[in-house]
């Protein structure tokens, strides 16, 4: 066992994305170190396997799988309530799953793809977890972006990018909402004892992308072999959930555990105030944050 075993003995955390890849790798980190895990993915075939695995691997027997598409708003809604009518306290959310579409499509609620899986579900499960993250304070809120943030502007003339729709620009504007949003949400969790961090996991060979077709496709598979492992990849996510180290540092952007200045269009309070207002309105939802 790790050196943060007992620091995790009794936390509740939650991991989404958790069949696979770094969330797999994080969720089982965490299980490792003796914490009660849920894990969260869409697929329930693997969500349920790899947290059997992991249960095996760990013989920590408190790691449950939910099955949610934390692209809909009304899988999130039910996962929370699932969550909430079973545990009294979260420790740790650790934001994990993500996706990049080739073609553009639309969640069922009408968003586009990516910013519905990669950020609008960030935003949504953590606000409905919210007072639950509070109630066990400390708490961490961990969101995994990417370094490709830094190309991406947010434009709010076109938040559905109906023209000149690229899967790689989707996801950067996805990442970068994913770190305005970490900012405003620790300044708004200021005095709560709950953290929110953002982080780059480093180029990870994982099932990321490999299904996305195009150039980001293309380049996955031609050059993953020079890619970090995926526990090489989780090793910042798992930092960031359990280290002492971290404890009440807040509203940061960790690359290789390390908290590293994000792009400049990150910092733009103006943005991630009027972003956090988007997203309010179209998940309905009113936080008093
Ligand atoms: N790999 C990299 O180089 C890299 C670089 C920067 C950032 N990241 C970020 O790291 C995170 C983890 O990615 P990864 O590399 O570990 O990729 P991965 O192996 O593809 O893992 C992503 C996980 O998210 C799940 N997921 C996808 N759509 C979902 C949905 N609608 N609802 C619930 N879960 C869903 C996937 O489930 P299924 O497999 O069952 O569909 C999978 O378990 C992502 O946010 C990604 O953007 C990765």
């Amino acid at each position: 066992m790790a050196e943060n075993t007992h620091w995790m003995n009794g936390k509740i955390c939650m991991v989404t994305g958790a069949a696979s890849g770094i969330g797999a790798v994080t969720a089982r980190a965490l299980a490792q170190q003796g914490a009660t895990v849920i894990t969260v993915d869409v697929n329930t075939e693997k969500g349920t396997a790899t947290t059997r695995q992991i249960q095996a691997q760990t013989g920590n027997p408190s790691v449950e799988f939910f099955q949610a598409d934390l692209s809909s708003q009304n899988d999130i809604r039910l996962l929370a309530q699932q969550f909430l009518s079973r545990y009294q306290r979260l420790d740790v959310l650790v934001n994990n799953a993500g996706a990049i579409f080739a073609e553009r499509q639309e969640s069922v609620d009408g968003i586009e793809m990516t910013f519905a899986l990669n950020y609008l579900g960030y935003f949504l499960l953590t606000n409905l977890l919210l007072d639950t993250l509070k109630a066990g304070a400390p708490a961490r809120i961990v969101n995994v972006s990417s370094r490709s943030h830094a190309r991406a502007r947010i434009n709010f003339e076109d938040m559905q990018l109906r023209s000149g729709y690229t899967g790689l620009h989707a996801y950067e504007r996805s990442k970068l909402a994913i770190v305005l949003f970490t900012y405003e949400l620790a300044r708004r969790l200021q005095g709560t004892g709950v953290t929110a961090n953002a982080l780059h996991p480093g180029v990870v060979a994982t099932g990321f992308a490999l299904d996305g077709g195009g150039v980001m496709g293309l380049v996955t598979r031609l050059f993953r072999f020079g890619f970090m492992t995926p526990k090489q990849g989780a090793q910042t996510s798992i930092y960031l959930a359990t280290s002492p180290k971290v404890e009440g540092i807040t509203g940061k952007y960790f690359v290789r555990c390390k908290s590293v200045r994000s792009s400049p269009a990150s910092y733009d309070e103006a943005t991630a105030s009027r972003l956090w207002r988007w997203s309010e309105e179209r998940t309905n939802i009113r936080v008093i944050a």
